[in-house]
């Protein structure tokens, strides 16, 4: 019998993804790699998902990449293997960074390394105080690859990346919150509460207007502001090409009907 790397339940229009390997500190190896893109394909165009939540079965969130069957046993079998396996990898981290839905990383554990491709692609993050994140790479010889080194000097201060990836000393999900690697840290007992609250909080907005406004979020970073206020313009006059009687909707509630405030909440989509 093949291992189920990869769990998932939707409920209430939230997917809850799990990585499945808790022996294995839910390490990602080739063959979760391959099963959590499959996972995530079939979730992405379901009309009762609204939201994707990644979690891990166990006390861990993902102790990064399998340094046995990602690293040695690929490597064993040659370049080739290694592009191979790299590509599995990165392309669901890409996938999830471009997903359709809102996604929330719910750390409820250790997040090492590789782990931290997965947690950058989510949009929002969630920690348990409890759990424990590093770059532990430098422990044991390599620098932090697999974008990992690109993620901290994107969301962390110069001076906390440095000794993020110099030291691969452990930092707690507090601690993880005040650097800003994740947007809040929580009790373990109360993770799982806070992360429904917020995906909820998305299900009542146009999915039209989250997808258009995750990828402005991310693209708008690297653009100058003339850049940025061109594709915003663009991006918008693209979502209403989906979606025009949403926003028209939107006002007619707040101007017409004075049925809600939108600087108070969403309307009744
Ligand atoms: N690669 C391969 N196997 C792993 C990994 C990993 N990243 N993490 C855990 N495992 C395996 C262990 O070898 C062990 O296997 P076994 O039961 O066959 O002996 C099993 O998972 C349980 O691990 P333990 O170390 O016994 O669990 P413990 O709870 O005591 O410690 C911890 C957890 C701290 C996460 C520890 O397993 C660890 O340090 N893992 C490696 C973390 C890491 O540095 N990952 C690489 C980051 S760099 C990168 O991703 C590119």
């Amino acid at each position: 019998m093949t291992e189920e790397t990869v769990a998932f339940d939707v409920e209430n229009g939230i997917a809850w993804v799990r990585f499945n390997r808790p022996e294995k500190r839910n390490c990602m190896n080739p063959a979760l790699n391959r099963r959590i893109m499959e996972v995530l394909d079939g979730l992405e165009y379901r009309d009762d998902v609204g939201v994707l939540v990644l979690s891990g079965e166990g006390s861990a969130w993902s102790a990064g990449m399998d340094l046995k069957e990602y690293f040695r046993e690929t490597e064993a079998k040659g370049l080739g293997a290694v592009r191979k396996a790299q590509g599995e990898a990165y392309g669901w981290w890409r996938r999830l960074r471009w997903y359709r839905k809102p996604t929330i990383a719910m750390v409820n554990g250790w997040c090492f390394g590789g782990g931290y491709g997965p947690l950058f692609a989510c949009d929002l993050a969630f920690a348990a105080d409890e759990a424990q994140f590093a770059l532990s790479e430098i422990n044991w010889g390599i620098l932090p690859g697999g974008g990992a080194t690109k993620v901290v000097v994107d969301l962390l201060s110069m001076r906390d990346a440095m000794y993020h990836a110099l030291t691969g000393e452990l930092i707690d999900g507090r601690k993880a919150a005040a650097w800003k690697l994740v947007n809040e840290s929580l009790p373990l007992e109360k993770l799982k509460a806070r992360v429904t609250e917020v995906a909820n909080i998305l299900l009542k907005k146009n999915p039209v207007a989250l997808k258009a406004t995750k990828d402005a979020v991310r693209r708008v970073a690297e653009m100058t502001y003339d850049n940025a206020e061109d594709y915003l313009v663009r991006a918008q006059e693209a979502a209403n090409s989906y979606d025009n009687d949403g926003r028209k909707e939107g006002i007619r509630q707040f101007i017409d009907e004075k049925s809600y405030k939108p600087g108070l909440g969403a309307y009744d989509k």
